[in-house]
């Protein structure tokens, strides 16, 4: 996720629970249907359109001349999720040779978008097109490209009851199927994956609970892996998840919830926080501060594009699942509480992810600098898996977005990864 964006984000989620504070009795039992649903509150019909309104990865990919599609899967759970495929590359003309699958997972905030960011010359989805591969660009349920459903709408809480358990069970399983089962997927015998931030959780999530699923995975490369939090040294995570991060009163009120969509209401919030006297004030000062240190580190012109097309769209539970992680240093399912819990898993805590299950050759790419995904809990999930090779950026100041959207990408990770699945397409 883009650091000065969640800076922002993270002021929103304060002044939301103040709001909910205020208007809420603190006792324990709260009854779910009295829980504001800030979607109909601050709702300005107008405002969603202003992201639906511009350009999309098929223009933004589309600009460059190269061919682009849109694909709709439907999970086994009814969502519907838009997959975005550069289905080969105009420079090679190679649409009818057999070209090995790469699927690209954005992270939290993002949606496929940000891998159009960099363009032709740095960016993943380019390059690998151009070095012949059948590029498959992913979007998560709820965000701006999967907004749909097949009986749910999206202005009911029930659209929105899903954390990044989901998205990697079921929307993460539901597209490799579907790129395998395409004309030019038919008698490939897998994909390689390419998954930022959220991105890896997803996969850590399927490959663990699914297992079967690694048959399916030549080469899978986490970039800036998240799995345990325990070391996540964000000043929003450290400050609001001692109340989040639990089955709770405020939890409980902020959940299920599409999360800041793109509008008005959010525009207006970030600015009021952002006014001198705002007790959340000090967000928007550190934003100013790392955006002064990550000058003439991450290309300008990318950010940019970044900054128009995010938030992109997401559910609270996403956010309430990586605080529960947090405060449990455990890496596992939806905290409910103890009487759902019971319900849903027969036992009184989560069930927590067997990562050991893990059999894909795992690529773990982590920097020092990196505030979402600490070196140790890095390390900490490596030394489950039994088939990883760890790639650790020698920059000091590497930190969670430089792996989208610094400028030596092209160099330091990009071309890395494609070397990579060429070798083993090499050897297949
Ligand atoms: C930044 O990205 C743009 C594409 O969005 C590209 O045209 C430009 O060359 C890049 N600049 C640098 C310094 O890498
Ligand atoms: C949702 O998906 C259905 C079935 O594919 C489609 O008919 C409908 O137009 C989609 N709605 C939106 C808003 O994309």
């Amino acid at each position: 996720m883009y650091r000065s964006h969640f800076a922002v984000f993270a002021a929103l989620v304060a002044i939301s629970l103040v709001i909910i504070v205020q208007g809420a009795s603190l006792s324990d039992e709260v009854d779910p249907a009295e829980v504001p649903d800030f979607y109909e509150l601050f709702n300005n019909p107008d405002a969603h359109l202003s992201l639906t309104d511009g350009p999309d990865t098929i223009q933004f990919v589309g600009a460059h001349g190269y061919p682009v599609e849109r694909h709709y899967v439907t999970t086994e759970d009814g969502y519907i999720v838009s997959l975005f495929r550069i289905p080969y590359s105009h420079n090679l003309q190679n649409q009818d040779e057999k070209r090995p699958i790469v699927f690209i997972q954005h992270g939290l905030f993002a949606s496929s978008d940000f891998w159009t960011s960099m363009g032709p010359n740095d960016g993943l989805a380019f390059l690998l097109s151009d070095a012949g591969y059948d590029v498959w660009l992913g979007n998560a349920r709820g965000n701006r490209y999967s907004r749909n459903h097949t009986t749910r709408s999206t202005s009911h809480p029930d659209f929105w009851r899903f954390s990044w358990h989901e998205i990697g069970y079921f929307d993460i399983a539901a597209v490799i199927d579907y790129t395998l089962a395409t004309e030019n997927g038919q008698g490939q015998e897998g994909i390689h994956y390419v998954g930022h931030s959220q991105g890896t959780t997803v996969f850590f999530v399927l490959m663990s609970s699914r297992p079967e699923y690694n048959q399916k995975i030549k080469t899978a490369h986490m970039l800036a892996p998240v799995a345990f939090m325990d070391h996540m040294d964000d000043f929003m995570v450290n400050t609001l998840s001692p109340y989040l991060g639990f089955h709770n009163v405020y939890s409980t009120l902020f959940c299920s919830q599409e999360f800041l969509p793109y509008n008005d209401f959010v525009l207006a919030l970030m600015y009021s926080v952002c006014l001198p006297n705002s007790i959340v004030s000090s967000f928007c000062s550190s934003s100013e501060e790392t955006t002064v240190i990550e000058l003439g580190r991450k290309n300008t012109t990318a950010d940019s594009v970044i900054s128009g097309v995010s938030p992109a769209g997401l559910s609270t539970d996403q956010i309430l699942h990586y605080m529960q992680e947090h405060q449990s240093g455990h890496f596992r399912q939806f905290d409910f509480g103890t009487k759902k819990n019971l319900k849903v898993y027969g036992t009184e805590t989560p069930t927590d992810y067997p990562t050991e299950l893990i059999t894909s050759e795992m690529h773990l790419w982590y920097g020092d600098n990196d505030e979402m995904s600490a070196v140790e809990d890095v390390l900490r999930v490596a030394e489950t898996l039994p088939n990883k090779v760890m790639h650790h950026m020698e920059d000091p100041l590497w930190d969670h977005m430089d792996f989208v959207t610094n400028w030596e990408v092209r160099q330091l990770i990009n071309e890395p990864i494609i070397d990579i699945m060429n070798k083993y397409e090499a050897k297949s």
